[in-house]
């Protein structure tokens, strides 16, 4: 093979495009030895070649044609995005600087002049024909790094999509099971209150039913004996007297069935059975304060009440009355230690935006000094029927209420702190103004 053949492993064509036989022959004879060679005896062919399946590697075109002159085929082939970086040399007779120019600026790679000699010619097919060879080169490689850029691309773009799916899948399937824990839960949380709404209920319930049933069968008895005429007055004045014990006994027991439905009923308050107004809340706890005057002086117990000044709610006044009802409430039945002087202290500061700037809330601090709660069940305290005075009257219910009252109705929230041996302090935040709507349920306690 010769010097002249490309890199890209095959032997390079030329074009001559010329409409002059004898010019033809001349170039074709020096160009034969290296080079295949094709011919077009005017433009137009010329175009045909270089735009069909096999286009040649480099042109020499004739400037002075007689239909369509080089220019005008230097244009067109160049117009063509696919062949416009075939190098295309001029060729024209001796000394025509102006073609020169106009050609080099329609993009033409070099000028031969006539007459030539064969040894320039030859060397300057070669420089071209390397320069073009080596943009091919590169263009090839580019196309292939694209190609395989977009490939990669492609790859990372189905990647992602794969994941994405993968991840909305998994998302889905959480909320799911979430769905279903939350469901059972709320309905554990209902089987455990109603269990203990029956518990609670059970013992007057009982108690008044057996009562009764001892009543029954006296009254028979004393039946018998009048039926037999055995009845005096000491066996007369007896059933009296237990008569008035057993309807005692089902007195109180009926009562302490009616409390703790009342209880209940609290438990259950919502929005619909509350009627919201404005209402200033200093006003509204110095009442609470007065009616429970009695409680704190039997038991010689101080109650302090600091505030800045009068704030206005639009809220539920019976629903905060209720929560300092049951902490008020608490402090004398579970704060007192026997010799020590119990104080209740209620700080109401100024209103400031909450945690999401957005809100305003009030912020109300209920304190005792008394006997604090122990760490272990602190955080029981606000669970329904947990109390430490099982059987002296506690329900448990109390503080559950108050959850209940302050996170739903109320549109706030309750913490406790306490240490042992030197008291209790309840914080309540509570917005100016209610939330419209409450989604919070009794279930949200109970567990
Ligand atoms: N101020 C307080 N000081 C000490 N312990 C308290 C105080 N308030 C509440 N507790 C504790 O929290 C428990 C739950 O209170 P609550 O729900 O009102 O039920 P109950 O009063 O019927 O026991 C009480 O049994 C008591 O152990
Ligand atoms: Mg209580």
């Amino acid at each position: 093979m010769s010097t002249a053949s490309s890199d890209l492993g095959h032997r390079h064509t030329i074009l001559i495009v010329d409409d002059l036989p004898y010019n033809i022959d001349l170039l074709s004879s020096i160009l034969n030895v290296d080079y295949k060679v094709k011919i077009a005896i005017n433009g137009e062919r010329a175009i045909k070649i270089v735009n069909g399946e096999h286009p040649p590697d480099l042109i020499l075109l004739d400037i002075m044609m007689s239909i369509m002159d080089g220019y005008e085929v230097c244009r067109q082939i160049k117009a063509n995005p696919e062949r416009k970086l075939i190098p295309i040399i001029f060729v024209t007779a001796m000394e025509q600087h102006d073609d020169e120019e106009h050609g080099l600026t329609l993009g033409a790679a070099d000028y031969i002049t006539k007459p030539f000699s064969p040894v320039i010619v030859l060397a300057r097919i070669k420089t071209h024909l390397a320069l073009y060879d080596q943009t091919r080169e590169l263009e090839s490689r580019v196309k292939q790094r694209t190609v395989e850029l977009e490939h990669y691309r492609q790859h990372l773009e189905d990647l992602v999509n794969e994941r994405t799916v993968q991840l909305a899948n998994r998302n889905e399937e959480l909320q799911r099971v979430m769905g279903k824990l939350v469901q059972s839960e709320k309905l554990a949380a209902l089987g455990h209150l109603v269990a203990g709404v029956a518990h609670e209920l059970n013992t007057p319930l009982g108690n008044t039913l057996m009562t009764v049933s001892t009543m029954d069968d006296q009254l028979r008895q004393l039946d018998k004996e009048l039926a037999a005429g055995k009845l005096n007055r000491k066996r007369f004045d007896d059933y009296l007297s237990q008569s008035r014990v057993a309807l005692d006994l089902i007195h109180r027991s009926v009562r302490r069935a009616a409390e703790l439905v009342s209880t209940f009923k609290k438990i259950a308050a919502d929005q619909k059975s509350m009627k919201r107004h404005q209402f200033g809340v200093v006003d509204l706890i110095e009442q609470c304060l007065l009616q429970f005057r009695g409680e704190f002086e039997a038991r010689s117990i101080q109650t302090l009440f600091e505030f800045e000044s009068e704030f206005y709610l639009d809220s539920y006044p019976a629903a905060l009355e209720q929560v300092l009802h049951n902490l008020l409430e608490n402090t004398w039945v579970h704060a007192p230690i026997a010799n020590q002087l119990l104080q209740v202290k209620l700080h109401l500061h100024s209103a400031s935006t909450d945690n999401s700037g957005e809100h305003q809330v009030m912020r109300l601090v209920l304190s005792d000094n008394g006997r604090g709660i122990d760490p272990e069940i602190l955080s029981r305290v606000f669970d329904p029927f947990f109390t430490t005075s099982l059987g002296q009257g506690g329900s448990g219910l109390g503080l559950y209420v108050v959850h209940n009252l302050v996170s739903g109705v109320l549109g706030g929230s309750i913490s406790v702190e306490s240490q042992v041996g030197a008291g209790s302090q309840f914080i309540l935040l509570l917005p100016l103004s209610a939330p419209q709507t409450v989604t919070i349920s009794v279930f949200d306690r109970a567990s």
